[in-house]
């Protein structure tokens, strides 16, 4: 197993410690991502409840971790050691999450008996969204690689983490430096809600708030303050792809448990569709290039909203071009900044750009599935009836895939298996 830019092609072997991003990455063109490329072997010990166990083979940070040296029990203990810690700070581990059928939402929206409405809760993971499942991935990295000794730090100096967040992955992140007992810097946009920011001050997080500065660049001014951070040093822990590739291999898990809970429901079947709310595009994209690697492939939609659909954008963009099939040369055509301020209830998905926006398209186009808009008013339905026919907790932002089933639900058959995942626990 390697790491390979999706775009320009450059590999990283996977001995390398801390291969954030593609080697090519300059200040004036981070159009590069790297993606792991290579067989999986699927022995998977379908008993163990925590994913990084259970899907340990399929890890590209257990292949890591074997190929600087660590024998598979030293593999283990690490893994187990770091959930231990932030089952301490958590209140619970990484568990595999439930999936079950909505009978209530499935009867509310027209389904037959055969069909329906299947939510993944993601609301009971670590820090209460699946973003912890990404940022685990890479914590694992950094342990393994402190373990063998390829960093260049002592385990007493180490460089903090950072983050450019004020939601769902800033929490994450906190809790999961704060479980490793590791500095982390989280920067917030002025005006960042008062809930996360007690929360992630609870957890020791350092706060930086980051007013636009007349000298800056376009974009937000967060991105800008954590790039210098990482430029003097700091490490990217981040759920961005674009900024740290292993976030993209953690967040795998939710794809395969889904494969494999898919297969016990339906016989070694799967879905006919997953709905996935997409923000950055790491959560739709793991989800997907997971349930790929099982051999699953039923329709993936990345659902957006009206508010601010750079994805769907992006789609039609490649379509209108003829570029689908070849999308990564063709990065700055498809995918630019949503231009008006995004705005919607599912505040939590409102990334100007969808960073990774080209693994995203690969899992649509290869199961012939396509991103869904949903209007601001669908939104609001969709988390009402997650709350009038689920007991799950969600948050608007969590209930945004639901958004995507409602959208286009005169399209869907009345006997399809649809998948939702329920992220992000409400929190006011
Ligand atoms: C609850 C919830 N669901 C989905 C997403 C979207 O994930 P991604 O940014 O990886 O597309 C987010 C991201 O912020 C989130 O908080
Ligand atoms: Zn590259």
């Amino acid at each position: 197993m390697n790491l390979e830019c999706a775009v320009c092609g450059a590999t990283v072997p996977i001995t390398t410690p801390l291969s954030w991003q593609c080697p090519n990455v300059t200040s004036s063109n981070r159009q590069h991502v790297l993606h792991f490329r290579g067989d999986v072997s699927l022995n998977v010990i379908d008993r163990e409840q925590n994913p990084y166990l259970a899907y340990r083979s399929l890890m590209a940070v257990d292949a890591f971790g074997a190929a600087i040296g660590l024998d598979d029990e030293a593999r283990c203990r690490i893994i187990v050691d770091a959930d231990a810690q932030v089952e301490k700070v958590a209140g619970t581990g990484f568990r595999v999450t439930p999936l079950e059928r909505a009978n209530q939402l499935s009867d509310a929206l027209g389904f037959s008996t055969n069909g329906g409405i299947w939510v993944k809760n993601d609301t009971g993971n670590v820090a209460g969204s699946h973003k912890a499942r990404h940022l685990f991935g890479i914590l694992l990295h950094l342990l393994m690689a402190e373990k063998a000794s390829v960093v260049p730090w002592a385990r007493s100096s180490r460089p903090p983490l950072a983050i450019a967040s004020c939601g769902n992955a800033a929490i994450a992140a906190s809790t999961l430096a704060r479980s490793a007992n590791w500095p982390i810097c989280v920067f917030v946009p002025v005006g960042a809600g008062r809930e996360v920011l007690d929360v992630i001050s609870s957890l020791g997080a350092d706060i930086i708030e980051c007013p636009r500065r007349t000298e800056d660049p376009p974009g937000d001014p967060c991105i800008h303050r954590f790039r210098e951070a990482v430029s003097g040093g700091a490490i990217p822990f981040s759920v961005q792809g674009t900024e740290n590739a292993w976030c993209l291999d953690g967040g795998r898990t939710i794809g395969w448990e889904l494969a494999s809970q898919a297969s016990d429901l339906f016989d070694g079947a799967s879905f006919d569709r997953v709905f996935v709310q997409v923000g950055g595009g790491a959560f739709v994209s793991c989800v997907g290039e997971g349930l790929l690697q099982f051999g699953n492939r039923p329709h993936v939609h990345a659902v957006q909203t009206e508010g601010c659909a750079p994805l769907a954008r992006a789609w039609d963009e490649a379509k209108r071009r003829r570029v689908l099939d070849d999308v990564e040369h063709h990065w700055g055509e498809c995918m630019w900044p949503w231009e008006a301020t995004p705005h919607s209830l599912a505040d939590g998905i409102l990334d100007d750009e969808t960073y990774d926006w080209l693994s995203a398209v690969s899992v649509m186009k290869q199961t012939g599935g396509h991103p869904v808009i949903a209007t601001e008013d669908v939104v609001h339905t969709a988390y009402s009836m997650a709350h009038d026919f689920t007991d799950i907790d969600v948050s608007p932002t969590g209930s945004a895939g639901l958004a995507g089933v409602l959208q286009m639900r005169h399209d869907i058959g009345d006997d399809e298996r649809i998948a939702v995942m329920f992220s992000g626990v409400r929190r006011s």
